[in-house]
């Protein structure tokens, strides 16, 4: 798996700093494009969901220290997802706002992949998530930036 990061859009309403969180700087690439989303599954309540969209939804975790929230987004938290070269997760994004934080692109090798980076996001800010399955299309989670 390899992360895109993007950077910030001078029109947003705050800015977003993106610090990546890798291991190898070199697998982080900043680029500007943004994958295609078209209605996506918002699944509000994972953990009385379906087992379908509870298998598509991702999991948004939290954690503010200080100014910089550190948001950790796993896919087939609730329940597993297959994770075979004909049936994986794709892509994930991360934004806030439609602005978007980060983009993950998926490997069938990689089971329930946890992705982090960390921004500076005011509390209050709705993060969203999506993961696109190649076979069942994409899912949206939300999450709201805590105080510290
Ligand atoms: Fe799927």
């Amino acid at each position: 798996m390899y992360c895109l990061l993007f950077a910030p859009n001078s029109t947003a309403n705050y800015s977003i700093i993106v610090i990546p969180k890798y291991e190898e700087e070199k697998r982080v690439i900043i680029m500007t494009k943004f994958p295609t989303i078209s209605a996506p599954t918002f699944v509000r309540d994972p953990e009385n969901a379906s087992d379908y969209d509870a298998k598509h939804a991702p999991y948004i975790e939290i954690d503010v220290i200080d100014d910089i929230a550190t948001i950790t987004v796993t896919a087939g938290y609730y329940v597993a997802h297959p994770n075979d070269p004909d049936h994986f997760f794709e892509w994930f994004v991360l934004q806030a706002k439609d602005q978007p934080i980060a983009h993950f692109v998926g490997m069938p090798e990689v089971v329930n992949p946890i992705m982090t980076v960390e921004v500076n996001l005011p509390p209050g800010a709705v993060i969203e998530a999506l993961a696109h399955c190649n076979l069942h299309g994409t899912f949206k989670a939300e999450a709201v930036i805590p105080e510290a």
